[in-house]
This record gives structure tokens, sequence and C-alpha cells, in this order.
């Protein structure tokens, strides 16, 4: 395999001053950038900009272009308005179209992108009954194809909060599952596709066609697939004529059941959408060729399985949908999470996790023989840091990928596919943050490169485990660190080389830890045999990983106390503290932190995806009780002894804060040292800044008072209603990542 390393300037000398070079209130307070969009001639990138002020408690948004005809790229602000929800660029031109929210309903707004300091002209073109989200276009000259979701009245058209009737009970009947999801309570009201017509009538004129068309009215399906599907679930063909889009089959019960299934549907909705690709697990990633004759999608084998591999299909398309389908890089052993096709309609460009980072991978489509094309690897493109979107730049064969670090929030880069090397962009980052001088590639604010490194150990049955580590900023080799042991959700995910505004390990690491991220049996980028093996050994494989890591973290790193350690994880990572606790482990570190933790795993029969705990304990309850028992943590309180911070939030429906308040029942009358933080407008996530800095605060000061650190966090106020803080979700990214999904 080829790789086309980036340039790393390497920074000498570490800082001699003993205080973090970055705190919580830093990460929570800075730019948060969306992934760059780049327009259709290939000129300039779109992104967007969301910063939380915690002196006038509240968040700003703004959008921005980037040239990406000059060095670094020159950065030029549209607009600075919260009630834009999202942008997409419209035509060849530098036309911007944009949703915002009004009230309870969306406006189409169509503007037109200029460098410099102000936008050009803004044009209100169309208002929707309700508020729609998803807006995707095709461009056809003067015309412009586009679709948007929005939840469905039953006679089809927009869900409209004004004309629903009105309820005088809050009461809510449910006869079939889901009842929630994620967190929110389902409603009656399914998401539907709406396709509409935008028309040039002027130089800087446009009118909307008749008013968008429901095309999946009367199916029973939902597109997006809920709860973290967005634009990327479906897609216009290159002539217009057509849509494709996820939807998960309405005839199997959603929550036994993770497969979804691509349906092609004509664009003016003249029949109903039809199913293109066999029944097997979850679909994802629909795309159109650039020349409209095919279609890449990904999916898994196996239906109920929410982390089996992802396969790469294609399919020549056809006006009739009787579609041929090809698997390729079939032995491929890697599990990409998104694809798009080359301006030339030869290759594919895939991101996929691999040994801890999100590379960029291409794939030609040589034929779509499955001969020719079952030998084939994809090859690197990007094998540093972790990329979470990628755009072809025009017609070229150079990408536009938006990405990070454990160092560093989004940064840009221009990536030449086949040969070439990387230029970042540095300068979005450094405007929107007010940065004067141009920081190493992948880091920020003091971060370096320098402090982040990884290792790899033996654990169960041989198998080689990964895991990173990341060390302060000012960092002396000659000095001992307490141990920061994170154990990562999931469990299928990964600790990757990619920033996260929760879990972020360079913020723990500047108060003075050495954080050892560990990636052990179940963990996503390694193989499909690794991951697998997680099944029905929840306690198990992976436990006796994370021993023996500690172990070998005890035996090679003298700058690492071992003996001043605590083990913290959050979902899955919060069910391994909530075991270790009960078993040898649990005893080497002087406090642990469980975030989301299942407590009791039969009462995982109250989450919301069934399909998750059925798969992972290998059947039912109520066939294999047996399986639950076996790893179950509630069996082992009995040699409960360290002390325990407890977190969880009234919103986490996923696992319900019932098994928090047991394990705070059980840690409080044993008489061990706990502490429980709760919020009551939080999921399985703390999302709001204000928030996060309340659990930052909370979670630094439990750990310091056992590790003898002092806390370095910035000031907190007191007093602050939690309610009006808003919600900001890491990197403005419409689709989050798998890692963000499960490493809460
Ligand atoms: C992949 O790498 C191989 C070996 O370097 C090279 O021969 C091949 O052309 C590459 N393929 C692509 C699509 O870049
Ligand atoms: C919201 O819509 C109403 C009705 O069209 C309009 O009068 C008002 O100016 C809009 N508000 C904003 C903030 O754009
Ligand atoms: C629990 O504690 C008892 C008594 O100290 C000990 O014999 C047993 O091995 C412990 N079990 C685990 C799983 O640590």
């Amino acid at each position: 395999m080829k790789r086309f390393l980036l340039p790393l300037l390497f920074v000498l000398g570490v800082a001699s001053a003993k205080s973090p070079a970055f705190t919580a209130k830093d990460l929570l307070g800075s730019a948060r950038l969306s992934p760059a969009v780049p327009n259709p001639a290939g000129t300039l990138a779109l992104f967007s900009a969301s910063i939380y002020s915690f002196d006038e408690h509240k968040s700003t948004k703004s959008f921005h272009v980037v040239d990406l005809q000059v060095t670094n790229g020159k950065v030029s602000k549209l607009w600075d308005d919260k009630n834009i929800a999202e942008t997409t660029w419209l035509g060849s031109g530098d036309f911007v179209a944009y949703l915002k929210t009004n009230g309870t309903k969306s406006e189409l707004w169509v503007a037109k992108a200029i460098l410099g300091d102000s936008a050009g002209s803004v044009q209100q073109v169309y208002t929707f009954p309700g508020v729609v989200s998803n807006l995707k276009i095709r461009s056809l000259g003067d015309s412009f194809h586009f679709v948007v979701s929005a939840p469905a009245f039953k006679d089809g058209s927009i869900y409209s909060e004004d004309s629903a009737p009105k309820k005088h009970s809050t009461g809510r009947v449910y006869t079939s599952l889901f009842v929630r999801h994620w967190d929110e309570w389902i409603s009656e009201y399914k998401t539907n596709l709406f396709s509409g017509i935008i028309t040039r009538v002027g130089d800087e004129e446009f009118k909307i066609g008749p008013d968008p068309r429901n095309l999946l009215h009367g199916t029973d399906l939902e597109t997006p697939v809920a709860p973290f599907g967005g634009t990327g679930d479906f897609d216009i063909s290159p002539d217009g004529k057509h849509v494709i889009f996820l939807s998960k089959d309405p005839q199997q019960d959603l929550a036994q059941n993770t497969a979804s299934y691509v349906y092609a549907v004509p664009f003016d909705g003249s029949a109903k959408p039809k199913a293109i690709n066999p029944h097997h697990g979850a679909s994802s990633s629909p795309r159109f060729s650039p020349d409209g004759s095919k279609v890449v999608y990904l999916q898994m084998r196996e239906n109920g399985y929410e982390a089996d591999k992802n396969e790469i299909f294609v399919t020549e398309f056809n006006a009739d949908y009787n579609f041929v389908i090809t698997q390729i890089a079939k032995q491929w052993d890697r599990s990409p999470a998104s694809v798009i096709w080359s301006a030339n309609n030869n290759y594919l460009y895939l991101i996929a996790e691999e040994f801890g980072r999100e590379k960029v991978f291409i794939l030609p489509i040589i034929s779509t023989s499955p001969d020719q094309n079952s030998h084939l690897d994809p090859n690197v493109t990007l094998g540093e840091f972790s990329a979470s979107e990628i755009y072809v730049i025009a017609d070229t064969e150079t990408l536009l990928v938006s990405a990070s670090s454990l160092t560093s929030p989004t940064f840009y880069l221009l990536v030449p596919a086949t040969k070439g090397t990387a230029t970042p962009l540095m300068s979005p980052m450094m405007t929107l943050n007010n940065v004067e001088s141009t920081p190493e590639l992948g880091t920020w604010h003091g971060l370096s490169r320098s402090q982040v490194s990884d290792f790899w150990y033996t654990g169960t049955d041989d198998y080689k485990v990964h895991a990173w580590m990341v060390k302060p900023s000012y960092f002396d080799k000659s000095k001992k660190y307490p141990l920061l042991f994170f154990i990562h959700g999931g469990p299928q995910g990964a600790w990757i080389d990619g920033w996260s505004y929760r879990w972020n390990p360079a913020v723990m690491a500047e108060q003075g830890y050495v954080v050892v991220a560990l990636n052990p049996t179940g963990s996503t980028g390694y193989g499909k045999k690794f991951t697998d093996r997680i099944q029905n050994e929840w306690g198990g494989r992976p436990y006796h990983d994370l021993e023996m890591g500690f172990d070998y973290i005890e035996k090679n790193f003298d700058f690492i106390d071992t003996k001043n350690a605590i083990a913290a994880g959050a979902s899955y990572g919060g069910y391994m503290i909530n075991w270790i606790a009960g078993q040898p482990l649990g005893k080497k570190f002087k406090a642990l932190v469980c975030h989301d933790g299942i407590f009791n795993t039969i009462n995982m029969y109250a989450t919301e995806e069934l399909w998750f705990i059925d798969h992972d304990f290998n059947g039912q309850i109520f066939e294999h009780r047996q399986h639950f028992e076996r790893w179950n943590p509630v069996g082992h309180v009995k040699n409960w002894s360290t002390p325990m911070m407890i977190i969880h939030s009234s919103k986490d429906y996923r696992i319900p804060i019932s098994e928090a308040l047991a394990a705070f029942n059980v840690l409080q009358i044993k008489g061990i040292k706990s502490k429980f933080l709760t919020f009551p407008d939080e999921n399985h996530w703390v999302l709001k800044p204000e928030n996060s800095l309340v659990w930052h605060k909370e979670v630094l000061e439990w750990m310091a008072e056992f590790t003898g650190l002092k806390v370095k966090i910035g000031e907190v106020e007191s007093g602050q209603p939690a309610e009006s803080a808003p919600e900001m979700i890491a990197d403005g990214q419409t689709v989050p990542h798998k890692q963000d999904i499960l490493n809460p």
C-alpha cells in the first residue's frame, strides 16, 4: 500500500510552565467548525462556525467561505445568523441556498457568496408550512432539483405545528416499537422526503415551482434513518429524474432489526419507491456516479448486528429499477463509514477506520465484474489524523478533507487522491479562533503532536491490542504522572487520533495525567474478527485485555505512576467500570468514573434498540438469561470498595438513568465514597456547553481528590440556568461519526 504522509513539523523543546496549554473552558468556548463543502467550480468552500461565550452565556453561529485558489485559503464571512439552519451550494456559480428557521416554519433563501466582508444579494424564495431539514440540491442549468426531509401528516403534507390538532392531555399510547429512541419519545408523524424545483427567472432572481411533493406518501417508509441520519441518506440523480434514499423496512419490527434498504423513486413522485438491494443488514451512503450510470452503497450482511462489516456494492442504474448488483473489494477487512465517487466515475473514495485513525482510501472501479474487482484492496490516500468528510474538488483528483486529531479540532486539507502532498488550509481555524501564527499541522492552542503516541501489546489469545497515549504539553520524562485509564464505549468503537468535545484526552492530560486510551477486543478498525470476538464476552476478553494493558503500562512506562491511577468510561465503558469495580482490576485504581454505565444487564431490556443487546448477549432475555447473568455487574457488588463517581442524565433512553440510581444506592449503602452528577436536559451525551463545563469541573475535581493534582479549569460561575443554554453538536456535523455515537 502506498501511503501519502503529510509533512509533519515537530515542535522542539517542552513548555516549562506546568500550567495547562488549554482547559475545559478553552475546549468548549472555541469555534467549532463544520466540514467544508466546495462549490461545483472548485473555487470556494462553505463552512459554518459555532462559538459559545461563557461571558455572555450564549452562542453565535456564522457562515463563511474559504478561497480554495489562494495558499492557506483566505476566509470571508457571509452571515452571522443563528436562525440559518443549513446551507448548500446552488448551481455552478457562487449562489448558496439556505434554510432559515422562523418560529414554526422554515424559509428557503438564496444568496450570492462574495469574497470580501459582505454577502451579495439575498432573496427569500419560499416558506415551508413547517420545519424542514436536510436540503440537498442537484443543479440542471437554470433549474435546481431539491429534496428536503420533514415530518408529515397522515395526508402526506408537511407537518405544521400551527395546523396540528390541539391536544389537551399529555398521554401517549403505543402498540408497537419504538416507544422512544435515543432522546425522543416517538411521535405519530413519520419523516418523509419532499421534492421540489427552484427555477432561475433573472440574473439573481429565483422562484420555486409547484409546492414540494411527498415522495414517500402512502408507504410507511421513513428517511433519513433515525436518530442520526442526514443528507447522506439520500441522493438525486445527475439528470434530476430519480431519487435514491435509505429507509428501514416498515414490515419488520424497528427495535429488533437493523435492516435498511436503498429505495429508488422518480423525482416527480409518479411511482412508488422500490427497494433496489437484497434484504440483509443496515445500508448506508447511497450515491449516484457523476455520469448517473451507476450507484454505490454500503451494506452490512447481518440483520440485527449494527457493527457488522460494511461491504461495498455497485450497480448500473436504469430507469426501470431492475439492477444487477456487484460487490467490490470483498476481501478488504475494513468497514468503510462513507463513500463518494471520483469526478471521472472510475474510482471510489472511502473513509474507513484503521488502527485508530479515520483514513481516506481510493478504490478503482475497473469494471463491475466480480472477478476483476474482488482481489483489489483500496490504497491509502490520507493515513494520518481522522477524516470526517471528504469532497471532490470540481472535476479534479484532489479532495477537500475535513479532519481532526487528538491535538486539534477540525482543520481542512487539500489532498491529491493518488500522488502528491496534502496542503493544509489553516486560515479558517486561525481566523475563527483569532490565532496569529500558523500552528503545526494537526495541533492548536499550545498542544503538540509530540504529546501523542501509540503502542501495541499482546492481549487475550495472542491478539495484538492497540492503545493511544496523550501526555501533558509540559511533560518531563524524568517525572512521574498519575495514570488516567480511558475505556471507550460501543463496545464496537475505538479511540482514534481525532478530536472530540466529550472525553477529550488532551484536556485531561493538560491537568497533569498521562491518559492511556485502549482499544481492547470489540474495538473497530482492526478487522472484523477482532470486533466480533466481544459477542457474549462483555466482561471476558475485553476485561482481560484491559488487565493486560494495565500490566503492560506498569512494566513499560517509568513516567507513569500506576499506583496513582483513575479509570473512567462511558456507555459500554461505564458498564466496564461497574464490572471492574467487582473484579481484581478495580482494586488497582484509587477511584473510578462511570458515565451512563449499565449496572444490571437484565435491565437493558428497557433500552430502545433491542437488536443491540440481543446480538451482544447472543439471544433474547427469555431464552438466554444465563448469557445476561454471566457478565452482570450487579452480581459482584458485594466486592465493590473503590470510590466511584457516577454521571447519568434523564434523557438517556439508550441506557435509562435507573442504572445510575441503583449503582449510587449501592455505593452509598455500602459506605463507599461516591458522587452522583445528573442533568435533566441531557441525553447519552452532555452537549450543552454550560453543562459540559460543570461535567469537566466535577470529574476533574473528583479525580484530583485522589491523585493530588490541582484542578485548573477556568472559572465556573454558579446560578446559570442550564435550560437557557443551547445544544452544540461536536463540529456541527450533520451525520455524527460512529465514535461519537458510541463514545459518549
Ligand atoms: C495502488 O497502489 C499500487 C501500488 O503502489 C499502485 O500500483 C496502484 O496504481 C494504486 N492504485 C490507485 C488507484 O492509486
Ligand atoms: C418571520 O416570518 C414573518 C411572516 O412571513 C415575517 O413577517 C418576519 O419578518 C419573519 N421573521 C424573521 C426574523 O425573519
Ligand atoms: C470478591 O471478594 C471475595 C472476598 O474477598 C474474594 O474471595 C473473591 O475472589 C472476590 N471476587 C472477585 C470477582 O473479585
